[in-house]
């Protein structure tokens, strides 16, 4: 049986229903690889528990973040586990085929990094793509940003770091073919959306752009 692999596998509260779901594809001995875009708590805080599930499963994770993932776990638990993902990115070997770690630095984290698998043309885009649908709404792909989905402005204002980021980002997965956006929270994105996100989001004000006095104010 061919090994597997999980991407931003979430905190203690998505746990349970994951390893079900994912003994549905592969028997969780085969995991060979947990990828984590960034270190926040609802990509990564469940990692004691995929250590102890598995015995050889590797974390991958950007540089800036190994030091800081092992305070999830018990002492020792991630000690030889952690492979640090560099700046520039890289290819991450999954049994006969592998996955790309491609530089999403500043969207939102200091280190980050999204994950374009070639086979299925799916770019997992950790939080970048996100809108604020739940339940049965984020199961639906969204196929047109006309209107744009709920929560998606606001959130992409605020959590990217600077229209600069997304400029790069932009010119970057423009060479990649990708039939789906699929981000951390929310519905995936298909069809004409793919498209019209990236265009969307290389001319967003947002983070550093929109900061000035007004918020820099020592509170009354
Ligand atoms: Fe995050
Ligand atoms: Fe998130």
């Amino acid at each position: 049986m061919a090994p597997g692999a999980i991407i931003d596998p979430g905190g203690n509260l998505a746990y349970g229903e994951l390893y079900l779901g994912m003994s549905r594809h592969f028997p969780p001995n085969r995991l060979s690889a947990i990828l984590a875009s960034h270190a926040d708590p609802d990509i990564i805080a469940s990692l004691d528990r995929w250590m102890t599930a598995t015995s050889d499963a590797k974390l991958y994770v950007s540089t800036l973040w190994e030091r800081f993932v092992p305070h999830f776990c018990k002492p020792g638990k991630t000690t030889g586990r952690i492979v640090g993902i560099p700046d520039r990115g890289m290819r991450i070997p999954i049994g006969a085929t592998h996955l790309l770690a491609l530089p999403a630095h500043f969207m939102h984290a200091e280190g980050n990094f999204q994950f374009y698998d070639p086979i299925s043309r799916i770019l997992f885009s950790g939080d970048l793509g996100v809108s604020m649908l739940d339940g049965a709404q984020a199961t639906r792909a969204i196929r047109s940003l006309s209107p744009m989905p709920p929560g998606m402005e606001a959130f992409h204002r605020r959590y990217m770091v600077s229209n600069k980021i997304l400029r790069l980002w932009a010119r970057m997965v423009r060479t990649l073919p990708i039939d789906v956006i699929a981000p951390q929270h929310g519905a995936p994105l298909v069809g004409e959306a793919v498209e019209q996100f990236i265009d969307w989001v290389e001319t967003l004000a947002c983070g550093v752009d929109l900061m000035d006095e007004s918020i820099y104010t020592v509170p009354l």
